[in-house]
C-alpha cells in the first residue's frame, strides 16, 4: 500500500448523501453511457447504489443492462482501447509481482507493455495497468468515472488513459506509464537526495495547470482527490494528474456548489467540505495549498510520527507562512538551503491564501498558475551563485590574489559560509579545486554537482 499513516482515502464524515445528488450524478453517468438516447441498446442504465454502512463504503453500479458494447459505443470517439483480460495478462506477464508499481484503494497497479502482438495497430508503448480489487475500498463507480472523465479530457497535465478492460467482473484501467511514479514517492520516499527546488516548482506549476484546466473547462470538473500520490511524474518531472474516480461535474447555472457525500483523503480535504458536504472548485484549491505546503516543507500533511503539535502540517505551518523569518522553520531541511528565498516566500504566501478557511478568500487555480509561473525564473538560488571569476592570462602571477568570489547576498543560506564561520581552519573550504569552463574558472565544490547527478534529482 502506498497510503501513509493517517491518510486513508474515503468517507471523511458522516454527511448523508442527498437524494437529488444521487440522481444528478447517476443520471449524468447514465447519459454518458447511452441511456440519454445515444443508442446504447438497452438504455445503458444501471442502478447506482451507495452503501452507508460503517464497514461497507463500497459504491457500486448495478451492471445488469450495461454491456461492454454499450461502453464501447459511448466511448467510440474517445480512441480508448477496450482490452480483453487475456491481452492485459500478456502485457503484464500475467500480472507478475515483479511488475507491481504500487497499490492504492482501487487495487494493484502493474507495469506492462503493449504492441502489435497484443493489439494490431496499437503504438508500442509501456503502460500502467490498474486492476480493481473486488474486495477493496473502491468499486465500479470509480472505474466508470475514471473511464468517462479521462476518456473525454485531454491535456498535457492529465495522465493519458489508453484503454480499459470490462470483462466479467474484471475492471481495469490502462494508462500511459509514468517513469518517475508519484510525487508522494519522489518527495517522501527517496533514499538518496531530496527533490531540488527547481523541480518542486516545476511540479507545483504543472499540477496547478492541470487543475486550472479542469476548473476552466466548458463543463467545469472538480477533481476532489488532489494529493501527492495522484500527481504522477514523467521522465523530466512533467506532472500528470491521475485518478478521476472521485471527480465530479462542477455546479451549473445558479448553483454555487454540489452536495456530495464527503469523500477524499484526510489531510487534503477542505474543512468546509468535510463539515457540510458542499463541494466547489475552491475545495480543490485548498487541497492544492496542502500539496504546495508539502513541497515546501518536504513533510506529509498528516504524519503521526511527529510530535503532537506537528502531526497536522497545515495547523503547524500556517502561522509561519507569512513571515520571512519564520518561514525557514517550515522549509525542507533536505533542500540544504538551496532555494530561492524570494520564491519560497511568495510560494508560502500563496499556500497561505489557498489554505484560507474561507473558500471565497482562496484564489482561483488560474490565478495560482499566474502567481507561480514567474517564480521559476527567480535566480536568487545559492546553487547558482558560487562562481569564481578567472584571472586573465597575463595576470597569472597575481592569480591567487585576484580570485574573486561572487557571493550570494543571503549569507544565511550559504552553507559554505556558515561552515567557514564555524570551522575557520577546515579543509573543506580552504582546499578548493578550480577548473576552467570557457572564460570562467569554477570552483569544484559540493554545491556544483555533476550533470548526471542533477538529472537524477530532476534539476
Ligand atoms: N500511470 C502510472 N505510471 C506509473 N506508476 C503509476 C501509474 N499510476 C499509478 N502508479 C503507481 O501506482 C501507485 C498506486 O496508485 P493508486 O492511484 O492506485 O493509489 P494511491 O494514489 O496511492 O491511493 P488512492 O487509492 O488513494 O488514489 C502510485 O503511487 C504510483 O506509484
Ligand atoms: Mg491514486
Amino acid at each position: 500500500m502506498t497510503h501513509a499513516a493517517g491518510e486513508s482515502r474515503y468517507p471523511l464524515g458522516l454527511m448523508a448523501e442527498q437524494s437529488h445528488r444521487r440522481r444528478s450524478f447517476s443520471s449524468w453517468l447514465i447519459s454518458c453511457l447511452g441511456g440519454g438516447g445515444g443508442g446504447g441498446g438497452g438504455g445503458g442504465g444501471g442502478e447506482y447504489n451507495e452503501s452507508s454502512s460503517d464497514s461497507g463504503q463500497r459504491v457500486s453500479w448495478d451492471l445488469d443492462p450495461l454491456s461492454l458494447e454499450d461502453l464501447s459505443l459511448t466511448l467510440a470517439g474517445s480512441n480508448l482501447v477496450a482490452f480483453t483480460i487475456a491481452e492485459l495478462k500478456t502485457a503484464t506477464r500475467n500480472f507478475t509481482m515483479t511488475n507491481l508499481l504500487g497499490s492504492g484503494g482501487f487495487g494493484h497497479v502493474y507495469k506492462g507493455f503493449v504492441d502489435e502482438r497484443i493489439r494490431p495497430g496499437i503504438r508500442p508503448q509501456q503502460v500502467a495497468v490498474k486492476s480493481l480489487d473486488l474486495d477493496g475500498q473502491q468499486g465500479h463507480r470509480e472505474w466508470l468515472a475514471e473511464v468517462v472523465y479521462l476518456g473525454q479530457l485531454r491535456h498535457p497535465h492529465l495522465v493519458k488513459l489508453i484503454g480499459y478492460c470490462c470483462e466479467d467482473e474484471h475492471r481495469m484501467l490502462v494508462y500511459e506509464y509514468m517513469p518517475r511514479g508519484s510525487l508522494e514517492n519522489q518527495l517522501f520516499k527517496r533514499l538518496l537526495a531530496s527533490l531540488p527546488w527547481s523541480t518542486r516548482l516545476k511540479i507545483a506549476v504543472g499540477a496547478a495547470k492541470g487543475l486550472a484546466f479542469l476548473h476552466e473547462a466548458e463543463k467545469p470538473v472538480i477533481y476532489r482527490d488532489f494529493k501527492a500520490s495522484n500527481i504522477l511524474l514523467d521522465e523530466d518531472y512533467t506532472v500528470k494528474l491521475s485518478d478521476f474516480g472521485l471527480a465530479k461535474d462542477g455546479p451549473q447555472g445558479d448553483r454555487t456548489h454540489v452536495s456530495t457525500r464527503v469523500m477524499g483523503t484526510h489531510g487534503y480535504a477542505a474543512p468546509e467540505y468535510i463539515l457540510t458536504g458542499h463541494l466547489t472548485a475552491k475545495s480543490d484549491v485548498y487541497s492544492f495549498g496542502v500539496v504546495l505546503l508539502e513541497l515546501l516543507a518536504g513533510r506529509r500533511c498528516v504524519d503521526k510520527n511527529r510530535p503532537n503539535r506537528q502531526k497536522n502540517l497545515v495547523d503547524w505551518a500556517r502561522p509561519y507562512l507569512n513571515s520571512a523569518e519564520k518561514l525557514r522553520r517550515v522549509m525542507d531541511p533536505g533542500l540544504d538551503g538551496l532555494y530561492s528565498v524570494k520564491g519560497a516566500q511568495k510560494a508560502a504566501a500563496l499556500a497561505y491564501k489557498c489554505l484560507s478557511p474561507t473558500p471565497k478568500s482562496r484564489p482561483s487555480m488560474k490565478s495560482v498558475v499566474e502567481a507561480l509561473e514567474p517564480l521559476v525564473s527567480l535566480n536568487d538560488v545559492p546553487f547558482d551563485s558560487f562562481i569564481y571569476v578567472a584571472p586573465k592570462e597575463e595576470d597569472k602571477a597575481k592569480e591567487k590574489a585576484q580570485l574573486e568570489v561572487v557571493e550570494e547576498k543571503n549569507l544565511h543560506n550559504n552553507r559554505d559560509q556558515r561552515h567557514k564561520q564555524r570551522f575557520p581552519n577546515s579543509v573543506i573550504h580552504s582546499e578548493v579545486t578550480l577548473h576552467k569552463d570557457g572564460k570562467n574558472l569554477f570552483r569544484n565544490s559540493h554545491f556544483r554537482r555533476s550533470k548526471g547527478h542533477s538529472q537524477e534529482r530532476g534539476a
